[in-house]
Parts: C-alpha cells; structure tokens; sequence
C-alpha cells in the first residue's frame, strides 16, 4: 500500500468509536520521559460518532471524550511515567439518551427519528461537551460553544455538574429566547488574561435575537457579562483573540437560517453566504469605550493563531484564513471511505489600525506555508508579539489535505519545519514551556498521533526546538481525531494529580 492510500485508511479508521474507558500507565516505545516535563495535558474530542445504532450527521456532533495524560509521575518502578485515563461527558442528553436507548436530541447536523414531526420546532440540541477543556483556578470545564460548559473532577474525569456559574448563564431574555433557548452559550476557546488571570470569553447567541455575549471570570468563581452585541442576523464565529486593550471577533459572511431549522432541517444544512458579505472584524475596547468596526474579505477563519499590539498601536491578527465555510463529511459516509478534499486553509495576517475610520478595509496578507490548522503558540506570549505557529499541516503529498504533519511556523520569515507522520494523523500540537525558560522553541510539543496500521494511537513529545522525538508512549487504545486540549504544569495541578 502506498502512502497516499495508507494515510486516507488511516484516516477512515481513527473515527471509530472509542468503546472502553480505562486507566494505565502507558509503555514507553521509544526516548524517555524528559524530567522536567511534569504536569498534565487535557484533551477533548468527540470519542464516538453514532450511538444507539444511529450515526451522527455531523463531525462535531460526535460524544465528547476527556482524555488526562499525568506526565512525569511515579510509576511502579519508581521512574518517572506517564498515566493515562479517558472518561466520556456525562453531559444530561448523554445520559437520558443512553438509558431510553435511542437518540432523543437533534444537534448540528443530525437529526432525531421522525422527520418533520420528530424535528419540528425541537430547539434543544444535544450538548456534546467535545470541543476543549480548559482549566482554571482549580476548576477543569468541558466545553462546546452552543451551551453549558461542564464541569469535570481534574483527577478521575468524572462528570460533576453542567455550570452556569452561579445562575450566570441563565437565560433572562424575553419569554420567546428563554423557551427557545434557556441557557446562554460559552464559546469553546476562552483566553486567559496572564497578567491578571482573569478568564474571557464570548457566547454566540443564536435565539430570536441573535447576539454576541461577553464574559469575564474573575477568581475562578464569578462570572460577568460585560457587554451584549446585537446581531442583524445569525453571523456564526467559533474563535475570538485577547490583546491587552482589545478583545476582538471577527464575524464571517454566513448566517444560521433560522425558520429551516425550526422546520427540523439540520443547522448544517441551514447556513448560507450572506450575499456580498464582507468579513466583520469587532474591535471590543477591554476599557468599555465603543466597538469599533472593520472590515475583511469574506472567508471563514475556524481558528485565529494569535492577536497583538505592534509599537504604533496597530493590532495584528493572524489566523487559519479558508476562502469560505467549510463543509465537513458525514460521519457515516466517512467511516464507509468516502472522503471530500479539505480545503485550502490559508494562515492569513491582518493589520487592523483603529486609528482609522470605522468600516475601513484592513491590509491582509499570506504567511506562507502549507495549509494549516489547530494552530497553538508558546502560552506566555498568547496576546503579545511572537514568532512561531506550531499546526498541523498538509504536505503537497498528503491526499485530499489531510493533516499528517506537525509544523513550526516562522511567522516572521514564513519558514517552515515540518515533520511528517504520514500516513499517521496527528492531533494538536499543545506548546509545553521549559520551566523557566522564555524562549518560544524551548520546550516540547504535544500531540497524539494516531496510527491506522495497529488502530492505535500514541503520545508524541517532540522537541520543539527541532520537532524530533523525545518520547513516544503508546496508548492502550485509539483517540479519534480530536479538537483541543490545554497544559497544566505540576504547580497548578489539583492535589492527586499525578494518580
Ligand atoms: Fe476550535
């Protein structure tokens, strides 16, 4: 089999469903654990695409599953190991659906049993709490941006409570928005502010009066809607940026047709171009001032790189630029081998000057590359200056755009370092810091690769310096490919947390 084929098999084959829940100390196939690596890497994807014998319509509507890898523990013979457990969210559709035994919500792109009557005007999609985690002041959340974020035990990964932060995230709208949609959403990719601590977020409000929410968590505990912008339609975005002044949001030229979806056709199949759109790029001032508003080509940008000031106050913007909303492959046609091309994703810089006027076109230019996505950066400089990406990346060869590679970005000189795991398919490279050291490639990068070969995945850490292998440790089962996933280092973990 040539390796073309073995990638497009390999691929195929990571998307069946995850059907154990386990806890191990993992093999060390290859390096060592490096000794100052000590902490634990997150992770959240969706673990299965079908339940009940129904397969989802839709890539990101597949059962959320929390991966926890402890680095740099005891193990049994008293050298340092890495411990392994896996747990999917108990999320309250997860549950009632697992005990009726049929699938009992819509959610993007699927659909309940019935056609009309069993959809019609049913606005209450399946929280699938698949598509990051984070960790913050102690508490670690499951998130998904249509909903609730969950809250997850760090150590067992036992589902706690979906967390509204204290009546936060009710629904106090007019009496139509709160029927329709009772809780407010919390976006999968908040940032956190490294100066104060300080948690941002936004929710992307998509009732009768669409709108945009920002949050602030101050303390862990206390959640803060800081402003509300109203929307003329249903714009979708799935990632925002911090800067020191500025939070910002770009909104995309394709809208959420709300009256199909009510008539029970899928969201996925309900979102259309707004004709002659442009990209909307929202300067929110961190200090209260008024939004300012910019503007872009239309395209969709699933994930920015990185945000911030330059020295003439300008702010710089780079992100997985793709030339229009994508479609994704149903599940069910992927796991039968059908497979469509990925298309372009382009990383993109844009200079937005908010000296300028309000509607001003912002310069945009390419970064080079090949094209990539799931982009991560060194956590200390998240808002501030930096130089390096690190994706994954399709290689010329790599068939339909498939991601096989890991890669690091110069985005100052656009050179690239690729290491290929073709025909493997890596996941998120999460940036892992060398304690004390400020250098962007000093540390190690994280990322599970899965291999098609033995349906099994594995626990890469390359340094990041050249991307070669550190370590390798095998998983006792596979991971489908999954979103995102965040560092926590030994000093912030919760106690018990090398167990
Ligand atoms: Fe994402």
């Amino acid at each position: 089999m040539n390796t073309e084929h073995a990638i497009v098999k390999s691929y195929v084959a990571a998307h069946q469903p995850v059907t154990q829940e386990v806890q191990a100390v993992l093999s060390v196939s290859e390096g060592q654990v490096p000794a100052e690596l000590r902490g634990v890497l997150f992770r959240n994807g969706p673990g299965r695409f079908a339940s009940n014998g129904q397969t989802y319509g839709h890539l990101i509507d597949g059962d959320g599953m929390v991966v926890r890898f402890a680095i740099g523990s005891t193990g049994p013979d008293g050298q340092p190991c890495i411990r392994y457990r896996n747990s999917y969210v108990r999320t309250t559709e997860f549950v009632y659906e697992q005990r009726a035994g049929r699938l009992l919500y819509r959610n993007f792109g699927t659909n309940r049993a019935g056609g009309f009557f069993g959809n019609f005007f049913r606005t209450h999609l399946k929280n699938v709490a698949n598509t990051s985690v984070i960790y913050h002041h102690g508490r670690l959340f499951a998130l998904w941006e249509g909903g609730l974020p969950h809250l997850i035990d760090p150590v067992t990964l036992d589902t706690l409570e979906r967390y509204d932060f204290f009546g936060a995230l009710k629904n106090r709208g007019p009496l139509l928005d709160r029927v329709m949609m009772p809780e407010l959403p919390f976006s999968a990719h908040p940032k956190v502010d490294s100066q104060t601590g300080d948690l941002y977020n936004f929710g992307l409000y998509l009732g009768p009066n669409p709108k945009i929410l920002l949050y602030t968590i101050r303390s862990g505990v206390a959640l803060t809607v800081t402003r509300e912008i109203p929307l003329s339609a249903p714009q979708l975005a799935h990632d925002f940026l911090l800067t020191p002044n500025w939070q910002i949001l770009f909104l995309f030229p394709v809208s959420l047709r709300m009256l199909p979806t009510l008539m029970g056709k899928p969201p996925s199949g309900s979102v259309q171009e707004i004709e002659g759109g442009r990209t909307r790029i929202l300067l929110i001032p961190r200090d209260g001032g008024p939004v300012r508003e910019f503007a872009a080509s239309p395209c969709f940008v699933l994930h920015f790189v990185n945000a911030y000031e330059d020295e003439n106050g300008c702010v710089i913007v780079d992100g997985c630029r793709q030339d229009r909303f994508p479609d994704a492959p149903r599940p069910g046609e992927l796991l039968a081998g059908h497979i469509s091309d990925i298309p372009h994703v382009q990383l993109t810089r844009y200079r937005i000057d908010p000296k300028s006027e309000d509607g001003t076109e912002v310069t945009e230019s390419s970064l080079g590359g090949f094209s990539s996505e799931l982009p991560r950066v060194h956590p200390s400089y998240e808002g501030l200056p930096y130089r390096y990406a690190y994706t994954v990346s399709a290689t010329p060869s790599a068939p339909h755009g498939l991601f096989s590679a890991i890669a690091r970005i110069d985005v100052e000189t656009q050179q690239t370092l690729l290491r290929d795991f073709a025909p493997g398919i890596p996941g998120e490279p999460v940036m892992v810091p060398r304690p004390g050291s400020s250098d962007e490639t000093d540390g190690w990068i994280l990322t599970v690769v899965y291999h098609g070969s033995e349906h099994r995945s594995a626990l890469y850490i390359l340094d990041a310096r050249d991307l070669s292998t550190v370590c390798v440790a095998e998983l006792p089962h596979h991971i489908p490919p999954g979103f995102h996933g965040n560092w926590v280092s030994s000093p912030d973990c919760p106690p018990g947390w090398s167990s």
